[in-house]
């Protein structure tokens, strides 16, 4: 079969969320510390504590939206433990990422900082699992009351005088699970009495999340939607892609074909999960008011070797970048009901963007797809009907192809592809219906090798090049892609 791509430039309703493109950073491993934060007095870089170097390279991504401070680590998070001198915070043990010693030293007024420097929303996660309604409730007030209260007092005694704007608030986290191991009937209610004391203080208004459901979980979808839909903005969902399975987990680096097709036959399972919650959702709230927020998300393998197990510290492969795209496509296409989505996790964890290596940083394949992809951001989400041939592997087989485009404020028309299959190229002709084609460019994120990576050693082996393998013909933009290739596009 031949590839065929139409594309109505012309038409489209539904805008891509800029904060699809959003990202999730948890005290975990070495995100935080070392990640972000460095410390005023440190050798590296760094304004107020926060590095320099990191800020720059995540402010290149347009970062709209920055979740925090967990996950796992959220449930058991005691706000006040993070305010005030630092040399005075108590510590605490963090007993879900390597019992390790957590100092407190970057807390609400350091990442709240750091979404100023990024220029990225704050979403941060309260909790629901170990923590009180007071406490949640405070620390609304902490950070948003404008007025003459306690909570704002101690936030002025901590050294900010205006409060800060806060949209978007969880109210806790993989409440299933680590965040307190509730049934949904229990939680919806919990969630009921919660978030009632989320209060919209001082003009600020807030977007409140639920805790979703994981993977196919979808009676905690059904008993959410009827016990607390009305009172929710958005609920959560969480997948990651673990390519072997849970109890067999891929090594980031080394595999082969077997573990790539695995990866995109799990990482493509994601689009059939948004829809099914989604037809439950449909069913409560047919206009489509409350958000799905895929805020964890990404690919899961064994730690690197040597490494802290409890540290989730993985290296990011090609395979990791058509899990991007492939997913980011995923996310385009059902805009609808997909309001933010927050990849885990920005740097040394899981499917990072960035590692670091004391004051050494590189960029990983996944960087690079979120750079080529953010043309997406706010655009208007078009149409595509695509009738690919399929990537088969022994007696399994999946669609080659993936695509998503979007039409943004000036009229450009820009789409994202990924050719999944890492033995055959694929030519696909896209047809454009209403525009008229002038001028086409685009990038490409590819490599001879499906294992290629960035090291501290060789820190550029991989990244976006010019695409040249197009060629315009009338409505009709061919295009060659080379295998295990994503592709973004440009059309004016
Ligand atoms: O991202 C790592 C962990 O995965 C998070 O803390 C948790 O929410 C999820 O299970």
């Amino acid at each position: 079969m031949s590839n065929k791509i139409i594309i109505n430039a012309d038409m489209g309703t539904n805008v891509i969320n800029k904060n699809i493109y959003g990202h999730f950073s948890e005290h975990l491993g070495r995100c935080i510390y070392e990640g972000y934060w460095v410390g005023e007095d440190s050798l590296i870089k760094n304004t107020s504590g926060i590095r320099m170097d990191v800020v720059k390279a995540l402010k290149k991504l347009q970062i709209p939206v920055l979740r925090w401070p967990g996950g796992c680590f959220a449930d058991e998070y005691h706000w006040k433990d993070g305010i005030g001198p630092r040399e005075k915070r108590p510590t605490m043990v963090n007993t879900h990422w390597g019992g390790v010693t957590e100092n407190n030293y970057f807390g609400t007024h350091e990442f709240l900082d750091l979404c100023e420097q990024l220029g990225a929303e704050p979403y941060i996660c309260g909790n629901v699992g170990s923590g009180s309604v007071r406490e949640m409730q405070d620390w609304i007030e902490y950070i948003t009351f404008d007025g003459k209260s306690p909570m704002a007092d101690l936030r002025r005694k901590n050294g900010r005088e205006k409060p800060w704007k806060l949209k978007y608030f969880g109210i806790g986290n993989e409440n299933w699970g680590c965040g307190g191991n509730m049934r949904p009937e229990f939680y919806a209610d919990t969630y009921r009495r919660y978030q009632t004391y989320v209060r919209n203080l001082s003009g600020n208004r807030i977007y409140k999340i639920a805790c979703g459901s994981y993977g196919e979980n979808f009676r905690w979808t059904e008993v959410l939607m009827r016990e607390a839909g009305s009172n929710m903005s958005g609920l959560s969902f969480h997948y990651y892609t673990v390519p072997g399975g849970w109890g067999n987990k891929n090594s980031a680096t080394e595999f082969g074909e077997e573990e790539w097709f695995d990866t995109m036959k799990r990482g493509s399972f994601i689009g059939e999960l948004i829809t099914r919650h989604g037809d439950i959702m449909d069913r409560y709230d047919p206009e489509k008011r409350i958000g799905i927020i895929v805020d964890e998300w990404g690919a899961w393998y064994q730690v690197e070797p040597g490494t802290n197990p409890g540290f989730l510290y993985q290296q990011n492969t090609l395979r990791d970048a058509l899990l991007a795209g492939l997913t980011l496509n995923i996310f385009n296409n059902h805009c609808d009901r997909v309001k933010m989505a927050n990849l885990a996790q920005t740097i040394n964890v899981l499917q990072a963007l960035i590692l670091t290596k004391g004051e050494k940083m590189i960029l990983t394949p996944t960087y690079f797809v979120f750079e080529m992809y953010q043309v997406h951001q706010d655009a208007v989400q078009l149409p595509v009907d695509l009738k690919c041939r399929d990537y088969t592997f022994q007696e399994e087989k999946i669609p080659a192809l993936s695509v998503s485009a979007s039409r943004d404020k000036n009229g450009t028309v820009h789409i994202t592809l990924c050719n999944l299959d890492p033995r055959q190229e694929a030519k696909i002709a896209c047809e454009l219906r209403g525009q008229n084609l002038k001028k086409a460019s685009g990038h490409i994120l590819t490599s001879e090798n499906m294992t290629a990576h960035n090291t501290f050693k060789k820190s550029d082996l991989i990244h976006p090049v010019d695409f040249k393998a197009l060629k315009l013909s009338g409505s009709r933009i061919m295009v060659s892609l080379p295998p295990k290739s994503v592709v973004v596009l440009s059309i004016e």
